[in-house]
């Protein structure tokens, strides 16, 4: 198991930033359409409602502006961008290369796809890079799943949507914000949660669930066992928003609270590699989160990948 190395540039979060499409998608709308109901959607996952529309990249541009307006950033001064997305607008190039262009930033810019678990492993990634010399980086979650959902299948098209998270991370004198990371995947259940190219999303949902519960406690017992801290160290957890049930069995698991998770996934439901910063975005805003906190980020998803970081918010 890895462990974050001593004496490495640190790096912390100096501005973040958000975007979800205007379009409003409620449960009783589905239900007009599926085999479905509000009660059913609310009771089994939590979710109440989701947004849907826009591209990868044009969601990745409202979001990764909004994050380098925050940090009081020129773009041009951005050493990379890493996007992470499971849902690129094409093949080829990269999302990533249209959104360094439309963001005016001079860099590199490449793709990460690990599915939900993809903002973490990207922001471990700027963190490596930062160690490595960059100096400023900016990381976006963004998924459009809308588009590779297929809206006839009551089992998926009640639980995915769209939106993008960004961050900007700057290197800092000193050890920076992250503790200790994780990043796992377990390549044998690829059956469980899958989409071929072009097709729609295929999921073994109840096979998942479990799954996930699993995956998602041993990533977080790994970055706890490396940062030398127990449950009751945590004052914030960000887990993936996939469903209400699923944070509230890994939560107990760990020995966390509840009320020390942020929830979001009731208005945005499940947004994939947006999920993540999504739920950041909203506990820094609404001041769940605090200067010195110490902020758990967990997540899980097709692969199966999970992902975990323990950050102190503002830095050591
Ligand atoms: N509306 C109404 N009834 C439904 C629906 C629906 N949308 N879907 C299934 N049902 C029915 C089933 O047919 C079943 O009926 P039966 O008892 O007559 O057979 C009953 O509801 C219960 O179905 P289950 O599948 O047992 O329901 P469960 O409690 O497992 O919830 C769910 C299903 C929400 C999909 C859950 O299993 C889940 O969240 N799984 C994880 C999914 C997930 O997290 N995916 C994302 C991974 S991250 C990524 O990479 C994108």
């Amino acid at each position: 198991m890895p462990t974050a190395p001593k004496g490495v540039r640190g790096a912390v979060i100096t501005g973040w930033g958000s975007a979800l499409p205007p379009r409003v998608i409620t449960n009783d709308e589905l239900s007009q359409t599926l085999d479905t109901s509000d009660e059913w959607i609310r009771e089994r996952s939590g979710i109440h409602e989701r947004h849907i529309g826009g591209t990868t990249a044009g969601l990745s541009v409202i979001s990764g502006a909004a994050a380098l307006a925050m940090a009081g950033l020129d773009p041009r001064h951005i050493d990379a961008l890493v996007l992470s997305t499971t849902t690129p607008d094409r093949c080829v190039p990269a999302t990533s290369a249209t959104v360094q262009h439309a963001l005016g930033l001079s860099c590199g810019a490449f793709d990460v796809n690990a599915a939900c678990s993809g903002f973490v492993y990207a922001l471990t990634v700027a963190h490596g890079l930062i160690a490595m010399g960059s100096s400023k980086v900016l990381v976006i979650g963004t998924d459009t799943l809308s588009r590779i959902t297929d809206w006839s299948d009551r089992n998926t098209a009640v639980l995915f949507a769209d939106g993008s998270g960004a961050v900007v991370l700057e290197a800092v004198d000193g050890p920076g914000q992250m503790l200790s990371w994780d990043i796992d995947a377990d390549g044998s259940a690829e059956e469980s949660l899958y989409a071929e190219l072009g097709g729609f999303i295929q999921m073994e949902g109840k096979d998942v669930f479990r799954k996930a519960v699993r995956i998602m406690v041993d990533s977080a017992t790994k970055s706890l066992a490396v940062a030398g801290l127990t449950a009751d160290d945590v004052d914030v957890v960000i887990p993936h928003q996939a469903n209400i049930r699923i944070i509230q069995a890994a939560c107990e698991r760990l020995g966390i609270p509840m009320e020390k998770a942020s929830t979001d996934l009731h208005y945005t439901g499940n947004t994939s590699s947006a999920s993540i910063p999504l739920a950041l975005v909203d506990a820094a805003d609404t001041g769940k989160i605090k200067k010195g906190d110490t902020v758990l980020l967990v997540g899980f998803g097709a692969g199966m990948t999970a992902a975990s970081a323990l950050i102190v918010w503002g830095g050591q």
